[in-house]
């Protein structure tokens, strides 16, 4: 695939590719890894509207981080994107205003019977539906809102039949969803979607998370080889999460997130917009920039783009190659559910 001629480099020499856009901090579920119900309950103080970044807001500042960088691809997240009302509307905007063609969404998918086809009239290209088990009872018990797996698949197939592109992301947990490894590899191979496995992160500072709850990718890989044979392949474009593996003598392919056993920070892309307009240069920093300020201030679009550029040159970030034990208790990390995957 060629590549726009990158305008902005960070310290490591990294440009900003990738524009991850989290249009809401709300949530239909309550996975414990990422917005435990003890934590997130019915007082829980969410974003009110006037503290939400606006669609016009988002559009303007995304037409400029375009201007500015080059972005290649846009990622609505959330927590749950489809929570925002009428978030077709943005991405038509979005799509219009900077005339980037790969725009993606994460969801846990049960809305998407309802939205699919609206989204895909409106400009997205593809989903990535988040799925741990093929068990209703243990993805109830981990979505901490006992719902099971049909209205998720359903959320798939709606998809599908509107023309998106579907892939499916696993969070595999020790202890917790190991065993669904192999079922969730033979069932997704069937329905021919890419599935993704990710370890488990120590993303914002709710989960608990240790070491000893990884599953690295290698094991991910050795115990499907066991039963299907694998073989690498080749990164899609340069600094992709995912490592891909096809199964022998197919297209058929899988991926692995290894954030924790392999890290791929050398060459990351991605900054990450929160709901409230703070930009994040990596899934684990402790402070954003906040471009609310500057959007509702006197501010002129070259001060905005010059700043984005001031911010991106100063980046350092590599936090899953320095990962710690200490440093994922310690560190005061941004939440998931406000800057999304
Ligand atoms: P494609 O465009 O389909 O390749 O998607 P993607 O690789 O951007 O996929 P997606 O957004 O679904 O990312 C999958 C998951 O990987 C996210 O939900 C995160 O959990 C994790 N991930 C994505 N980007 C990063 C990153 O920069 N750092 C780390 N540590 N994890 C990431
Ligand atoms: N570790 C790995 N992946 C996570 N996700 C949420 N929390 C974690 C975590 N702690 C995944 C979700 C979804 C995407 C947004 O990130 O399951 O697929
Ligand atoms: Fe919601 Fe996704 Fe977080 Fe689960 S992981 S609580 S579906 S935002
Ligand atoms: Fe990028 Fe931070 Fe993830 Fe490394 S840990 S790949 S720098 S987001």
């Amino acid at each position: 695939m060629k590549l726009k001629e990158a305008k902005m480099f960070d310290k490591l020499k990294r440009p900003l590719r990738d524009l991850r856009i989290s249009v809401t901090d709300r949530c239909n579920f309550r996975c414990h890894y990422c917005m435990p119900a003890e934590l997130f309950g019915p007082d829980y103080p969410f974003l009110k509207k006037d503290e939400v970044l606006s669609f016009e807001e988002l559009n303007r500042l995304v037409f400029l981080f375009h201007e500015a960088a080059s972005l290649e691809k846009l990622r609505i997240t959330g927590g749950e994107p489809l929570m925002r009302k009428d978030v077709d509307k943005l991405i038509e905007m979005l799509s219009k205003t900077t005339g980037i063609t790969d725009i993606a969404m994460t969801t846990n998918g049960i809305l998407l019977p309802k939205y699919a086809q609206k989204l895909k009239n409106a400009g997205l290209k593809r989903v990535t539906v988040s799925l741990d088990s093929l068990d209703s009872k243990r993805f109830g018990e981990i979505n901490g809102r006992g719902i099971g797996i049909e209205p998720v698949l359903e959320g798939m197939e709606a998809a599908s039949q509107a023309g998106l592109g579907v892939k499916v992301n696993m969070v595999v947990q020790k202890g917790v969803n190991d065993q669904d490894i192999i079922p969730m590899a033979k069932f997704f191979r069937e329905k021919g979607y890419i599935l993704r496995f990710i370890e488990y992160m120590d993303v914002g500072n709710t989960n608990g998370w240790c070491f000893d709850d990884v599953i690295s990718k290698k094991e991910i890989i050795s115990k499907i080889d066991e039963e299907m044979p694998l073989e690498p392949i080749a990164p899609n474009y340069p600094g992709e999460v995912a490592t891909r593996f096809r199964y022998k003598g197919s297209d058929d392919e899988i991926g692995v997130i290894s954030s924790v056993s392999d890290a791929f920070c050398g060459a990351c892309n991605r900054a990450r917009l929160s709901v409230e307009g703070k930009l994040y240069t990596c899934l684990f920093a402790t402070k954003g920039f906040d471009f609310r300020e500057l959007l509702r201030s006197d501010a002129t679009d070259e001060d905005i783009k010059a700043t984005l550029v001031d911010y991106w040159e100063k980046r350092e970030d590599k936090y899953s190659e320095e990962r710690s034990e200490e440093s994922s208790k310690t560190r005061a990390k941004i939440e998931m559910s406000h800057i999304g995957g």
